[in-house]
């Protein structure tokens, strides 16, 4: 009698593993699982929320289920830091799976991910970070946020021709805020102007006090910044209790400073900044309103920036190569799926260079206005379908 009741046990054993097997790999294929990887902590905490509030809300217009599949989005916290980022990438690719990793809150997250990508043949679509260089660093890469090149161009042919005729820069000290440095202060010799100095400021906990001494003592007619979004109000607070505009010296700026997600609180020394940048959640356009409005309306009034429309933007171009290779492509089929994708975004028109997968998108030109007892960054002037410069030199 024992050994029928021991073999009837190792047969439903037997059929239960294979069940148990069978039913996360039945599931798996009808699931699409999106790595989203981004600083939810620490400093640069704000572009984690934007972007995932972003993510969200563009999910919830368009429905998780995309040409078949579930869409699933997993969201992880790297707090800024590379060596989480890519130990995280790593748990995504082999533990989880992903189809597509996503987020990258900095350049140096992105930089670390990307052999990654490259190695497990996964699309790395980077939602934030904004050196010239991270497209090159993994054919894998799809970029829809920005490039500092890209973003300080327009700034320094503007600048001249609106009495700035000798300026002082001043960086965050890595990849994005030497991009910007060298393009801006290239542009502005370019064009006639004087450029006086060229400081850095620690990327972590800077102190811009001694470096704001200097460019007073040094007056130029303006101090040109790139500091990464979330350390705007920081330099905008110093830069008044220093007395710099009292000196007569004009603050201009890449739109990471005059940053919507703190805008806001920065009081009356930004206002009449001018920066350049390819979003602000004022540009009047019919699709940016209703972005703006269901964002705050989701967020409990939290005004999207530049950081949520590329998170939003990058949804969009996985849902479409999702959709456009009807569920069935996998690494390089969905990434050449992403190529070339060209749509209206609530910053304006954009599209996916094919050839070096990277944003073409239009940069406009700004001021800090009061209206309606609000700060707004409005737009006066646009650059069109600017590609990234730092790749046409070669
Ligand atoms: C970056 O690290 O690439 C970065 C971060 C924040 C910005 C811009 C660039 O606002």
């Amino acid at each position: 009698m024992q050994a029928p009741t021991t073999r009837r046990h190792a047969l439903t054993l037997a059929a239960a593993t294979l069940a148990g097997l069978a039913a996360p790999a039945m599931a798996q294929d009808n699931v699409f699982k999106i790595g989203l990887i981004l600083p939810m902590t620490g400093q640069q905490a704000t572009t984690g929320r934007q972007i995932e509030a972003a993510a969200r809300l563009y999910m919830a217009q368009n429905g998780d289920t995309v040409a078949g599949k579930k869409v699933q989005l997993i969201v992880k916290d790297d707090t800024s830091l590379p060596d989480q980022t890519r130990r995280l990438a790593q748990e995504l690719i082999v533990g989880e799976k992903v189809n597509v990793l996503a987020g990258m809150g900095i350049t140096p997250s992105a930089m670390a991910v990307a052999p990654l990508a490259t190695q497990s043949k996964t699309p790395l679509v980077v939602m934030a970070a904004a050196t010239s260089s991270i497209t090159e660093a993994s054919p894998f890469v799809v970029r829809t946020s920005f490039t500092l090149p890209q973003a300080s161009v327009a700034l320094a042919d503007w600048a001249p021709a609106n009495g700035v005729k000798t300026v002082v820069s001043l960086v965050s000290d890595y990849g994005p805020g030497i991009d910007a440095e060298k393009f801006f202060n290239a542009r502005m010799v370019n064009n006639g102007a004087k450029v006086i100095e060229s400081l850095r400021v620690p990327m972590r906990n800077p102190d811009f006090a001694p470096f704001l001494q200097k460019v007073r003592d040094l007056k130029p007619d303006a101090l040109f910044v790139f500091v990464p979004s979330g350390a705007g109000a920081a330099v905008m607070k110093q830069f008044a209790e220093r007395g710099m505009d009292k000196a007569g010296i004009r603050l201009i700026a890449t739109g990471d400073v005059t940053d919507d997600d703190q805008l806001n609180d920065m009081g009356d020394v930004a206002l009449g900044v001018v920066t350049s940048h390819h979003y602000s959640a004022a540009h009047p356009s019919d699709m940016n309103k209703k972005f703006v409005d269901a964002f705050q309306k989701a967020n409990k009034g939290l005004r999207p920036n530049f950081m949520a429309v590329g998170g939003y933007d990058g949804m969009r171009v996985i849902y479409e190569a999702l959709k456009s290779t009807k569920g069935a492509g996998g690494g390089e089929t969905l990434l050449n799926a992403m190529k070339g994708q060209i749509f209206e975004s609530p910053r304006g028109k954009i599209y996916i260079d094919a050839q070096t997968r990277d944003i073409v998108q239009d940069v406009y030109l700004r001021k800090v206005e009061r209206k309606d007892g609000q700060l707004w960054n409005v737009e006066f002037d646009a650059v069109k379908e600017v590609k990234d410069p730092g790749k046409t030199k070669k």
